[in-house]
């Protein structure tokens, strides 16, 4: 099959990852016969250097165009100061908006070759872990009504968060079917002790829940949630939150992983068109260095295989091969850790899965 492909490198260390990330899929194409197509764009601070804009109209009809988008990540200090409609994230919020990219699926588990590198009491990594995160990632606070206005204290700024039923529902029946094909559960955290749109959310999902009767269904409260995510992540399976609450979440699975440098996502919406990129940032501290990991990257590369093309057994090579390396002991500067390895540089991760991939 033939596919396009549309990449939108970013900033920072975006480009070596994403680079990696295509290499992993020529060497897909090569063994299944498939041709991928890649063309690039610009959003980020690049697109501002380059264009005034943090998500030039090209990036948006190259992205509406293609069959799916792979993206590295946007931001740096070098623009940090600049008014919110025009940052870089600008150009990822409205990406995931335009392309109406409603979910935000973000698996994390603990490699058991990464036990070291895990932050848990023994006793906890060694249960193990494999959660999916649902984040809602097209409303909530991120996209609500904001500002700047005089205040009861003077001048102040704010930013309201809004959840329609629809958002809930189509949010909560995604958890609810990705339940059903892994663990049969569904932890649906929110703030409903304090928030309106939390008390509805719950509402909702507890709607969507009847239509699930074989998927337990669980509330929890968000700081409740951090505090169990340490405690004891292995009692998740499916978790599904809010756009910002998600957003938090996430980094915090990951942290447990070992690394943030291992974890992918996948936006989707409607269609089979998503968007997939690595949880992490664009790390301009590194950038160049060759120390960031790829493997987020390639383990989305490996989640658009799965999800917008249908590509199972190619998904399943990416995945395995990556398993493989890390059982094998190689590592990217970032999960070294204590071992004593010489860390691989990202060209050198992405040669080592490569070669796995042929094996
Ligand atoms: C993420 C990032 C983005 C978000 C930022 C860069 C806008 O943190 O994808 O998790 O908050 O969604
Ligand atoms: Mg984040």
């Amino acid at each position: 099959m033939e596919y396009n492909i549309a990449l939108v490198k970013g900033d920072g260390i975006g480009p070596e990852i994403v680079g990696n990330a295509v290499r992993v899929l020529e060497e897909i194409g090569r063994q299944y016969g498939h041709t991928f197509n890649f063309k690039s764009y610009l959003a980020g601070g690049c697109a501002i250097d380059a264009c005034g804009t943090p998500l030039p109209q090209e990036t948006i009809d190259g992205c509406l165009a293609s069959d799916s988008v792979i993206l590295g990540a946007v931001g740096g200090p070098k623009w940090d100061g600049l008014s919110g409609d025009l940052r870089p994230e600008k150009a990822l919020l409205k990406l995931r908006s335009v392309l109406g990219l409603y979910t935000n699926l973000r698996p994390a588990r603990l490699y058991q070759a990464l036990r070291e590198a895990c932050p848990l009491k023994e006793s906890t990594a060694e249960k193990g872990f494999d959660l999916l995160m649902v984040r809602e990632l097209t409303g909530g606070i991120y996209f609500g009504e904001r500002g700047y206005r005089e205040g009861k204290f003077g001048p102040e700024a704010y930013d309201t968060e809004a959840y329609s039923e629809l958002e809930i529902r189509r949010i909560a029946r995604v958890a609810f079917e990705a339940a059903k094909k892994r663990g049969s559960k569904v932890t649906s955290i929110d703030k409903a002790n304090v928030l309106d749109t939390s008390r509805l959310w719950r509402k909702i999902v507890h709607e969507v829940g009847m239509d699930y009767p074989t998927v337990e269904c669980t509330d929890m409260l968000v700081d409740n949630a951090a505090m169990q995510l340490i405690r004891d992540p292995s009692q998740f399976d499916v978790v599904v939150t809010t756009n910002m609450f998600g957003d938090i979440l996430s980094d915090e699975a990951s942290q447990i992983t070992g690394s943030i440098g291992l974890l992918p996502s996948a936006s989707l919406g409607d269609g089979t068109r998503g968007m997939y990129e690595p949880i992490h940032g664009s790390a301009p501290d590194i950038a160049g260095t060759g120390k960031a990991n790829p493997i987020a990257t390639i383990l989305s590369a490996a989640m658009m295989l799965r999800y917008s093309f249908d590509l199972q057994a190619e998904a399943n090579k990416i995945e395995t091969a990556v398993d493989a390396v890390l059982n094998a002991g190689w590592r990217t500067a970032d999960i070294v850790g204590d071992s004593g390895v010489t860390p691989l540089t990202c060209d050198q991760m992405t040669d080592k899965i490569i070669e796995e991939m042929r094996k």
